[in-house]
């Protein structure tokens, strides 16, 4: 395959996709001008306006006809490309590296052993929480130096429900998985590499009544963002056990002080707080 690339001002980009696609010329992409802004609760981001993009344009067609697609492209670009460069791609599996949590626990695929370590087995299919990120790795580095034994746990925002595996690799007797995005193929492959059949997966929007959720828990976690833990305040307090604790995680250092006085003013005391760069959890407690 062939890669043409034009620069082109941003503001263009649509009308001249339009004007490829009327020509049958379809793999055409772009990465998008973005700024990354802060807001309240974490990150956003801005497109920027008028700036110049590189806008590539594919040819996986015969090589005879490459000049003739390459003056077609010209002739509706109205410019020449500043460079095309052969690219041949080769599918790879993504392969994610073992992650060392501290020097006893690691998160690795079945195939890997790692003499004098306890391993959580763990393929990523692509929901959120593969392991790389500052919260999550800080939640399981908390969970594995835990005992759950006897207690029931309910996972907000599951994702790839590695903070379950965790919490049963620690003994929990059960484990609500709760995610609005269908993780469950995920959560069962991964359960299964670890011997695992104590998580119950839910999909659905809580909040909305799309799943029911019996039963109160001894612990809680949610690791969404501080916007989402406010909207759940009320949900969690209808499902924690009294003297229940609540993990609070994925909120941004300066939101933090905001979040902890919200989840405080619902009834809790802040037993722990945990920070890898800007990224903060915090463990309470329920007091009335
Ligand atoms: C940052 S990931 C956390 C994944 C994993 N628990 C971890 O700690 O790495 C947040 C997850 O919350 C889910 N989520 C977002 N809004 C939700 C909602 N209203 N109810 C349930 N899950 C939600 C997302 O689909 C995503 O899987």
């Amino acid at each position: 395959m062939f890669i043409f690339t034009y620069k082109i001002p941003f503001q263009n980009v649509d009308t001249t996709i339009e004007k490829l696609q009327f020509n049958d010329i379809f793999n055409v992409f772009y990465e998008s001008p973005l700024e990354i802004t802060t807001d309240e609760f974490g990150y956003g981001y801005l497109e920027k306006e008028n700036v110049i993009i590189d806008l590539k344009v594919v040819f996986d067609g015969e090589k005879e006809n490459l000049t003739s697609f390459e003056s077609l492209v010209n002739s509706i670009i109205e410019s020449e490309p500043i460079n095309m460069v052969e690219e041949n791609y080769t599918y790879e599996e993504p392969n994610f590296p073992a992650i060392h949590l501290d020097n006893k626990w690691v998160l690795a695929s079945p195939d890997e052993d790692f003499p004098g370590k306890q391993k959580i087995n763990f393929i990523s299919q692509g929901a959120f929480g593969t392991g790389l990120h500052e919260t999550t790795q800080d939640i399981l580095r908390y969970i594995l130096s835990k005992d759950f034994t006897n207690l029931n746990v309910l996972d907000i925002g599951t994702g790839s429900g590695i903070l379950a595996l965790a919490t049963s690799i620690k003994n929990a007797k059960k484990i609500c998985a709760l995610d609005i995005r269908d993780v469950r193929e995920e959560i069962e492959f991964n359960s299964s590499l670890n011997n695992i059949n104590n998580i119950e997966v839910l999909v659905g929007d809580a909040l909305n009544n799309e799943v029911n959720i019996e039963g109160k828990f001894h612990w809680i976690y949610i690791n969404i963002g501080g916007e989402e833990t406010e909207m759940f305040m009320d949900y969690i307090n209808s499902h924690i056990n009294e003297n229940g604790k609540l993990l609070v995680s994925g909120l941004v250092e300066w939101s933090f002080d905001s979040i902890k006085e919200i989840v405080e003013s619902k009834g809790y005391k802040i037993e722990e707080k945990i920070q890898t760069n800007e990224w903060c959890t915090a463990i309470f407690n329920k007091i009335n």
